[in-house]
């Protein structure tokens, strides 16, 4: 049995902890900043934590084996070094996107990761990254918020990004030369499954990466054409002409806009593209298809 710490109580979160409630027999403990009524009134415990106050903080973590972080910034870096100064074992990062090695590329604003990293390493801690591309819940109804994710990425409304399955449009960013631009991606739940599975792991790698598709960026759309049996709308944009959207947008200050903006042209960039998974040899968890999953939350 390992003690385990979930930071922060957003979506992915709690299938983590829905997982480690169900299927393991692992004890667990949420942190959150706020009281948590609905996650304990299923059964969890909550404790409320101040990022701030160190002292409570690695009373907190005291006898924890394993942290599992969905939180960022400053908040992240002082959950880590209470972690280090309790001897927490193992820490897993909040990243659950495309490749740290890829990082460079993105447009996005830096949410702390790179630090996050460098401060484990510093530590000696035994950490994993867990690359599992975007988010299939972006194209779900209602959108990522639907499952209280992504409320920090600002695209986490319905349609939002790439593709709107409700009035059928997409828009699909190319570069320069032409290429075919591929992403990866995860459902949450799967996701969350392989977090679980991986506290049980002897020794973690640095990285864990999984998906559960990669497709290029017009495949992503055919394979919605296919499952809906209806055509798109495609509007075909430059990773060019979306960084000069991007800039108008960051002169109008509209931070929506801005991040829609940058995830487009992350997945132009091929932020979200890698072609090796070693989760498969890891754990035996087989990903659900991204077609499966599109049919079963649209019902068609
Ligand atoms: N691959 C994808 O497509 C994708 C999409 C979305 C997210 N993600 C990943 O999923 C993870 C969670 O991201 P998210 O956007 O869903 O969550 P988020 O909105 O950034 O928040 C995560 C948690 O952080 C805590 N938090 C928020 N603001 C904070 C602050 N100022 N100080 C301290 N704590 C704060 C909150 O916990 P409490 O309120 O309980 O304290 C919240 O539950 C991240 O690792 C992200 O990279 C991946």
């Amino acid at each position: 049995m390992v003690n385990v710490a979930i930071a922060g109580s957003n979506g992915l979160a709690q299938f983590i902890a829905n997982f480690l409630s169900t299927k393991t027999c692992h004890q667990f403990i949420i942190l959150s900043r706020f009281p948590k009524p609905t996650l304990v009134s299923k059964g969890w415990q909550v404790l409320e934590v101040d990022y701030a106050n160190n002292s409570k903080l690695r009373y907190t973590l005291t006898g924890v084996d394993v942290v599992i972080s969905t939180i960022s910034g400053q908040a992240e870096t002082a959950l880590i070094t209470a972690a280090a100064q309790v001897n927490v074992r193992r820490f897993m990062p909040s990243e659950f996107e495309g490749p740290p090695s890829l990082r460079s590329f993105s447009s996005l604003p830096d949410r702390g990761n790179s630090t996050s990293i460098s401060l484990l390493q510093q530590y000696g801690m035994e950490y994993t990254v867990f690359t599992c591309g975007v988010f299939y819940e972006r194209f779900a109804p209602g959108g990522m918020a639907a499952f209280q994710i992504g409320q920090g990425t600002r695209i986490d409304r319905e349609g939002e990004y790439l593709i709107n399955l409700r009035s059928m449009t997409a828009e699909i960013p190319y570069l320069s030369d032409g290429r075919n631009s591929f992403i990866c991606m995860t459902s949450a739940q799967d996701v969350a499954r392989a977090v679980v599975a991986a506290i049980d792991l002897p020794r973690w790698p640095t990285e864990i990466r999984m998906f559960g598709d990669r497709v290029s960026l017009t495949g992503l759309v055919g394979i919605v054409e296919r499952v809906s049996g209806q055509e798109l709308k495609k509007s075909f944009v430059s990773v060019e002409s979306l960084r000069q959207l991007y800039g108008q947008a960051k002169a109008s200050n509209n931070v929506r806009q801005q991040s829609r903006f940058a995830h487009l042209m992350d997945a132009g960039n091929g932020c979200y593209d890698f072609d090796t998974c070693n989760l498969t040899s890891l754990v035996n968890i087989q990903p659900q298809r991204f077609q499966e999953w599109l049919r079963l939350v649209w019902s068609w």
